[in-house]
């Protein structure tokens, strides 16, 4: 019998992604979504599809009492860092007391084994670099303490009920779209830096890049981060699992692939990749912003055997290719 995994947010960008490659792997998918940000078009057509809310503790029951589940993956969240600070009530409901209403409904059912997406945001401004997993935490805002809650929920649980199991992935900069130009990131309005640099390629001189600080203490005076191709951070969902199922014990892990680009740096991958210039402007720093997050991923490479794939340029290739087909569906 295939095994059974619930992917809670599974029509979003990173969760279409991982539904795809567990259909793949030839689990049997339900997906579970409330389509306040995902798209139901994007989710495989060989998984089971339920509209729904993680807030509402009755249909997660009823979804548990119908399925019987071996595991579930939880990619819902609210996600975007000055909203969170605008409106921290909604994201400690959304990431912090839907996963609670979730992990009841979980535990009621005797399923063991969670995924849950989490995120560079819990080490705030890190100290030291690479951040590694056990770094001082110390988010600067409700979207990554609310992340960091959540992390804590899992390890107490973990705690009193040693049955339940499950591996926090801290993801970091996650970008790029499935190479088969099939999936990729359904956002209206953009605030991530390659969806950017792709726009101020499509629309031209008139709106071009904006680059927050160029005088930051790095070698160009830009920021650098650490980029990492969606598929390369669902193939870590996927081990993390069939580690849970080996009976891995619970744990948390950094994905990215170790190395930062600077924003300057990623333009010019981005020329370099698409052949075609970008326009950029200068203005000044953007609140909060650190000047370097890179992630030691040497752990998830240790215990969980995840090697990324994808460089730069690919994750560039990618991501521009969901641009044109997206743009080109439109147009049609
Ligand atoms: N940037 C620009 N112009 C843009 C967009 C971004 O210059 O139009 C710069 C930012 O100032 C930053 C870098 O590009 O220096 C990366 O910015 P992103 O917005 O792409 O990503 P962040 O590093 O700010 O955020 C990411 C995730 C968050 C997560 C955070 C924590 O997207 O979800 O890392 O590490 F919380």
């Amino acid at each position: 019998m295939r095994k059974k995994v619930l992917v809670v947010g599974g029509a979003g960008y990173i969760g279409s992604h991982m539904v795809r490659m567990l259909v793949e792997a030839k689990r049997s998918v339900v997906v579970y979504d409330n389509l306040s940000t995902g798209k139901r078009q994007m989710v495989d057509s060989h998984a089971t599809f339920v509209k729904g809310d993680t807030r509402d503790a009755f249909a997660l029951r009823k979804l548990f009492r119908l399925h019987k589940f071996d595991s579930v993956i939880c990619f819902a969240a609210s996600l975007i860092v000055p909203e969170s600070v605008a409106k921290p009530l909604e994201y400690y409901e959304n990431n912090v007391a839907a996963v609670v209403n979730l992990l009841k409904a979980m535990r009621e059912a005797g399923v063991d084994y969670f995924v849950f997406s989490s995120t560079a945001a819990t080490y705030g401004e890190p100290k030291r670099m690479p951040v590694r997993e056990d770094d001082p935490k110390e988010p600067t805002s409700p979207y990554g303490m609310s992340k960091l809650m959540t992390e804590r929920v899992l390890r107490d649980l973990n705690i009193a009920e040693p049955d339940f199991r499950y591996a926090a992935l801290r993801y970091f900069n996650v970008c790029g779209a499935h190479p088969s130009g099939t999936l990729g990131a359904m956002k209206k309005k953009e605030t991530l830096l390659i969806p950017n640099v792709l726009r101020a390629v499509r629309q031209g001189p008139a709106h071009p890049l904006i680059i927050f600080g160029d005088d930051y203490k790095t070698p160009d005076g830009t920021c650098q981060r650490d980029y990492v191709h969606v598929v390369d951070i669902c193939s870590a969902h996927l081990l993390a699992l069939r580690y849970l199922e080996r009976g891995g014990k619970s744990d948390v892990f950094n994905l990215g692939c170790g190395k930062g680009y600077s924003v300057k740096e990623v333009v010019d991958a981005a020329e370099k990749a698409l052949s075609l210039h970008v326009p950029v402007k200068y203005s000044p720093r953007r609140a909060g912003d650190p000047s370097r997050v890179v992630a030691s991923s040497a752990k998830a490479a240790r215990i969980l055997k995840w090697k990324p794939t994808f460089d730069l340029r690919s994750m560039i290739e990618t991501a521009w290719r969901w641009e044109q087909k997206k743009a080109g569906n439109k147009t049609a």
